[in-house]
């Protein structure tokens, strides 16, 4: 596996390469993360997987601070996977301006995280652009875990002419029906238990109504509990580990 930080290098290396498919991460791998590397593994001549903890996108600098970080095992596992590239830069390589230049959605963005979570779509938006821009993938990735990023992204990618295609991935569940995510490895025994409870709750219940009843029976913090179109979304707290879930109804 070839390991670059410099944007510039990465750029150069890209040039010459057939069709590229592209997964960004924020590290803290998990099986979720290796269904779209193995997604692209197959679909793709060349894969590359970034791993850049994007400061831009928190709005709460304790989250920021505590995310998981397991860099070293990520390398071993990507690895393994025979990854042909990690792209793994430092904040002052993706932001040379300070980040004084940003892409901002309108509408969707301001909905659901992004009511909680002022600012959280522009970081997310402007790191994807640019990682698009320096490696100009064919084919880029995405959970249905978080299923608003992934509209945004198909939604700027449509508004912006990107040359890419962004490919929706099937959420990944343990077998208590809980999606996989980074923050989970914060949880302890207890709040995992109630983090399998909201997965279970928010796929199971009838009605809205139901479902946030019962969540407050549990003590779980919700943040939001939507239904658009054919599908449920929310986010709660647990432990002050905010997670999010959707389910299609
Ligand atoms: P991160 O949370 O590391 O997720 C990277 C990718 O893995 C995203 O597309 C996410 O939806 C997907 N993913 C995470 N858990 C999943 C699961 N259980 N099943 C399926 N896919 C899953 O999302 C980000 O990073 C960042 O916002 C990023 C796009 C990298 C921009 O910084």
């Amino acid at each position: 596996m070839i390991h670059i930080s410099d944007p510039i290098e990465l750029k150069k290396q890209m040039r010459p390469l057939g069709s590229i498919g592209f997964v960004p991460t924020m590290g803290a791998l998990h099986d979720g993360h290796f269904s779209l590397i193995k997604k692209s593994l197959q679909e793709n001549e060349k894969t590359i997987v970034s791993i850049f903890l994007n400061a831009t996108q928190f709005n709460n600098k304790e989250d920021l601070e505590k995310y998981p970080t397991s860099f070293k095992d990520d390398v071993k596992k990507l690895e393994e996977l025979k990854v042909d590239y990690l792209f793994a830069p430092e904040f002052i390589d993706m932001y040379p301006d300070n980040y004084r230049y940003r892409v901002s959605e309108d509408k969707f963005s301001k909905t659901l995280c992004g009511s909680s979570r002022a600012g959280h779509f522009d970081g997310v938006l402007t790191v994807v652009l640019k990682l698009f821009n320096l490696v100009q993938p064919s084919k880029a990735y995405f959970g249905e875990k978080d299923y608003q990023q992934l509209s945004l992204i198909q939604d700027m990618a449509k508004a912006f002419f990107l040359d890419v295609e962004i490919v929706p991935c099937p959420i990944v569940r343990t077998k208590e029906g809980l999606a996989l995510s980074s923050r989970n490895k914060r949880l302890s025994n207890k709040g995992l238990l109630k983090a399998q409870r909201f997965a279970e709750i928010l796929q199971q219940s009838r009605e809205l109504t139901e479902a946030q009843e019962k969540l407050q029976e549990e003590g779980i913090k919700i943040d939001y509990l939507k239904e658009i179109g054919s599908r449920r979304f929310a986010a709660v707290e647990i432990e002050n580990i905010r997670l999010i879930d959707n389910v299609e109804k």
